[in-house]
């Protein structure tokens, strides 16, 4: 074989896809939730019966499937009333918020108003917006997501929408198993949901996903199949598909920056390395405050959070030192960045903030 054949030509690529290494790609089939799955549907069920639906709540650790398998049952509802004639097409409606994104009452009610096609939110209060919703759900059966429940404070929404609707199933995702238990007593009262606990994946399952996406993103052939299994391994060890999957984007990148043909070890190597805090989730999903916050830290990884603070003030940030301490720490629960505290300096405790997950991939 001569040199050139294990070289990769100009305009050639190992990707065939590589937008289905995005976290945010929506993937045709979620296998290995079989059983979480059918709870979710058998909620649902009733819905279409025209009788209520049950509430679920969601849990597990970052990067199995939650919000992916909730997607596809949404998109599988969505598919089967659009065959059924039209008088019974409409019956249920379907809203998926992430609730990062959207923080608080107001915007995610003005986020269920556009979902459900109101779109004149334009100086309306809470309240008004939370009474069209009503308005609009009511004449059919609605199916309300809200993911990432734990990042807003203010359940005033839920509680409306829970006493309100007549025909629903609201489900909420987080990644705590305990925070349903914090929850004010009126809401529990009302939503008293089925909980669904999803466990990590096997090796086995970790090993069948990843390679279902492999065969989407990339050119038939192209990784060494020692390579594949290290990638493999790394998503089992850390639990994590999410991370899986960036570790084989950022392998093949670098094995297209040495135009090399195949994905071998050292590709594999030189991503774990590259991206040795692995922030875990994409940042796209986090709200606008939040990610100027997290940008900051990025650019000065490391820097004592006074220091950050003053940075973002620089930049004309408005909130005030408490407000930011609280973002950073909500951004070190979610593993966007690391915080580390050091008492007994000239400053008394100072905490130094880092970007990306506190345990590298390759110390594992
Ligand atoms: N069973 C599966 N089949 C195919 N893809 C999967 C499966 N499980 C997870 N994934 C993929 O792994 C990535 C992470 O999954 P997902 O976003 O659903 O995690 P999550 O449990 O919602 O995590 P988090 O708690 O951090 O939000 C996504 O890109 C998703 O498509
Ligand atoms: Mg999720």
């Amino acid at each position: 074989m001569s040199m050139f054949d294990t070289m990769l030509k100009d305009g050639e690529s190992l990707f065939k896809n590589e937008i289905a290494l995005d976290f945010s790609f929506q993937p045709k089939l979620i296998p290995h939730r079989e059983s979480e799955q059918r709870l979710i549907i058998n909620a649902i069920k009733p819905l279409l019966q025209r009788r209520n639906g049950r509430n679920l709540i969601l849990t597990g650790k970052p990067g199995i499937g939650k919000t992916a398998l909730t997607r596809h049952v949404l998109q599988i509802l969505e598919d089967e009333s659009e065959t059924l004639p039209e008088e019974e097409s409409a019956e249920v409606m379907t809203v998926f918020i992430n609730c990062w994104k959207k923080n608080t009452s107001f915007k995610i009610a003005e986020d269920i108003c556009h979902q459900i096609g109101y779109m004149l939110t334009q100086n309306k209060r809470t309240d008004e917006l939370l009474g069209m919703i009503v308005r609009i759900a009511n004449k059919k059966s609605v199916v309300l997501v809200f993911d990432e429940i734990d990042k807003v404070d203010d359940h005033d929404f839920l509680y409306t929408l829970l006493e309100e609707l007549y025909r629903k199933t609201i489900i909420l995702i987080t990644n705590y198993d305990e925070w349903y238990a914090g929850m004010d007593e009126r809401i529990r009262s009302r939503f008293m949901p089925e909980m669904v606990r999803f466990e990590p994946y096997s090796a086995r399952a970790t090993r069948d996903i990843l390679d279902q996406r492999k065969e989407y993103a990339f050119v038939p052939g192209v990784w060494e199949d020692e390579a594949f299994d290290l990638v493999v391994d790394k998503a089992f060890e850390v639990e994590d598909i999410r991370t899986g999957l960036q570790v084989m984007k950022e392998a093949g990148i670098a094995a297209e920056d040495k135009a090399s043909r195949k994905i071998g070890n050292e590709h594999v190597g030189t991503a774990l390395k590259k991206a040795e805090r692995f922030a875990i989730k994409d940042s796209d999903q986090l709200e606008e405050e939040t990610q100027t916050i997290l940008d900051i830290v990025k650019g000065h990884s490391g820097k004592r959070i006074g220091d950050l603070f003053r940075l973002y003030e620089a930049g004309g940030g408005k909130l005030n030192y408490k407000s930011f301490q609280r973002k950073i720490k909500k951004l070190a629960d979610n593993s966007y960045v690391t915080t580390e505290k050091q008492t007994g300096g000239a400053n008394g405790t100072t905490t130094f903030v880092s970007y990306g997950k506190e345990k590298k991939l390759t110390d594992f």
